[in-house]
């Protein structure tokens, strides 16, 4: 093919055909996608180019998939401005967007319009502009977009999806849910780029976009009006001060003033923080461990919604990032009975700066629940007149639940043929927009005040 034809016409349903990858956005999030597509997916798929601001952190990948695949050779890497030549160039035919938020459309835009199949992070992306922008090139071009919402193959979310649509607590009036982010996993989202709305979207999009994916996908519906009210009651600088939370520095790596703060993150703690970030900071200036009680943020830490569903369903949520414990509670409150889940991810949160960092480090770059701390999942269906029934789920191993390998086998395996995917996993670009715009609603609704009409933000 040539260097003007970057693009294949195969897709990944075409059997047997070997496609060509690309990874945009090498942070800690990619390594899940590079270490699958150097590994247990390279008889199937070759990744031929990264691309990124930042060279340091494309080297330190693939000095880990060097060190891993002896023999391989290093993954071309291209600046960001180069995004096109890369596909031109590696003749790449699928990319998966794992950069920061705020510039998946541009690369999910491009790669369409270069007849490339695309595999985005979550949230598809952070405001209803660019939400539209990426639903016109997929039309357009009519090539494959999927979100990986990892959450919907977690084994125990399936079986919610299979107990509501076989009727076990007939037709669904309402479901509350409650999200707790702890302090260790919480807190992170105000120390890196997150903290500024303008790169994510705050919670409301880059969090929630999970949460109201999954109870789109759950009641098989679509938001119709959002009321919400949220604020920043904890972290920031001013709540920090209030309470006496606040020290003076503005990020820990050489600050003594962080000096056991259990919200400062030790980048030098850890050898994979500081191969992405300390030692990648000559380049881009960008500080992952900014103190969660200094200035500048922008998003909220505690968040109330309240939607109403085409299907007639309510639903009342919440999001808290400030929990002792990590997990969450989702109830169903049916015309023949009640389902309730309970998830704890974690129990509680160590204090010692140390084991944040390594934390971070680890398991919770991967979305992990963390081990030792781990708790119970509880899936019990209380059908009227009945004995509450606990549904036994053989819980899954590996990030999310188990939600991240089945995910991963979903994008990259083999086509697993017609009518597979029964419970309709395999998220697209309007699924991606649907479970944005809860959250896009929600943001309008603090500012205003007001209930939202949500097809007066995207109509979806
Ligand atoms: N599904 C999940 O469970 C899950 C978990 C973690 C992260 N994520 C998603 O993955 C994405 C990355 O998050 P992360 O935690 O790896 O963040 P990160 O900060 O570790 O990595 C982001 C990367 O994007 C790069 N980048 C910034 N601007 C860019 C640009 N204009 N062009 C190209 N690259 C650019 C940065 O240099 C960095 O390497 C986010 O969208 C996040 O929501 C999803």
């Amino acid at each position: 093919m040539s260097e003007q034809d970057p693009c294949t016409a195969s897709t990944s349903s075409s059997p047997g055909v070997r496609r060509r990858c690309a990874v945009v956005g090498l942070g800690a999030r990619a390594r899940f996608f590079t270490e699958a597509l150097a590994g247990p997916y390279a008889d199937r798929i070759d990744l031929v180019g990264f691309c990124d601001v930042n060279a340091h952190r494309m080297s330190v990948h693939n000095g880990w998939i060097t060190a891993e695949h002896p023999g391989r050779e290093p993954v071309p890497a291209y600046a960001a401005e180069d995004f096109g030549l890369m596909l031109r160039r590696e003749n790449v035919d699928l990319v998966v967007v794992c950069s920061v938020d705020r510039t998946h459309d541009d690369y999910l835009v491009q790669a369409l319009e270069a007849g490339c199949d695309v595999v985005t992070e979550k949230p598809m992306t952070t405001d209803a502009e660019r939400a539209r922008r990426i639903l016109d090139a997929q039309r357009r071009t009519g090539r494959e977009v999927r979100v990986a919402f990892n959450y919907r193959y977690n084994p125990v979310h399936s079986a919610v999806r299979e107990l509501i649509a076989a009727g076990e607590i007939g037709e669904v009036g309402s479901v509350h849910f409650e999200w707790l982010l702890d302090l260790r996993h919480g807190a992170d989202y105000f120390r890196r780029w997150h903290r500024d709305k303008a790169n994510s979207g705050g919670l409301m999009v880059h969090k929630s976009t999970h949460h109201f994916d999954l109870v789109n996908w759950w009641l098989g519906t679509r938001p119709e009006t959002v009321y919400a009210q949220g604020g920043l009651f904890f972290y920031g600088d001013e709540a920090g001060r209030r309470r006496g939370l606040a020290r003076p520095y503005t990020r820990a790596h050489g600050s003594p003033a962080a000096d056991g703060d259990p919200f400062a993150v030790r980048l030098a703690d850890s050898p994979v923080l500081s191969a992405l970030y300390l030692d990648a900071e000559g380049e881009d200036g960008y500080h992952r461990d900014q103190n969660v009680f200094g200035p500048g943020v922008t998003i909220e830490d505690d968040m109330a919604v309240l939607v109403r569903y085409a299907s007639g369903a309510s639903l009342t949520y919440h999001l808290t990032a400030y929990a002792p414990w990590e997990g969450y509670r989702v109830c169903f409150n049916g015309s023949e009975g009640r389902l309730e889940l309970l998830v704890e991810e974690t129990t509680w949160v160590r204090p010692d700066v140390k084991a944040a960092a390594e934390g971070a480090a680890g398991p919770v770059m991967h979305g992990d629940a963390v081990g030792a701390e781990a708790g119970r999942t509880e899936l019990l269906l209380r059908r009227f007149w009945e004995r509450p029934r606990e549904v036994k789920v053989a819980s899954g191993e590996g990030g999310h639940g188990g939600g991240d390998i089945r995910m991963l086998a979903d994008l990259f395996g083999p086509p697993a043929g017609e009518g597979a995917d029964a419970l309709g996993r395999a998220a697209d670009a309007v699924d991606g927009a649907r479970s944005l715009v809860t959250g896009l609603a929600a943001n309008e609704s603090f500012e205003t005040g007001l209930p939202v009409r949500v097809r007066d933000v995207l109509d979806v």
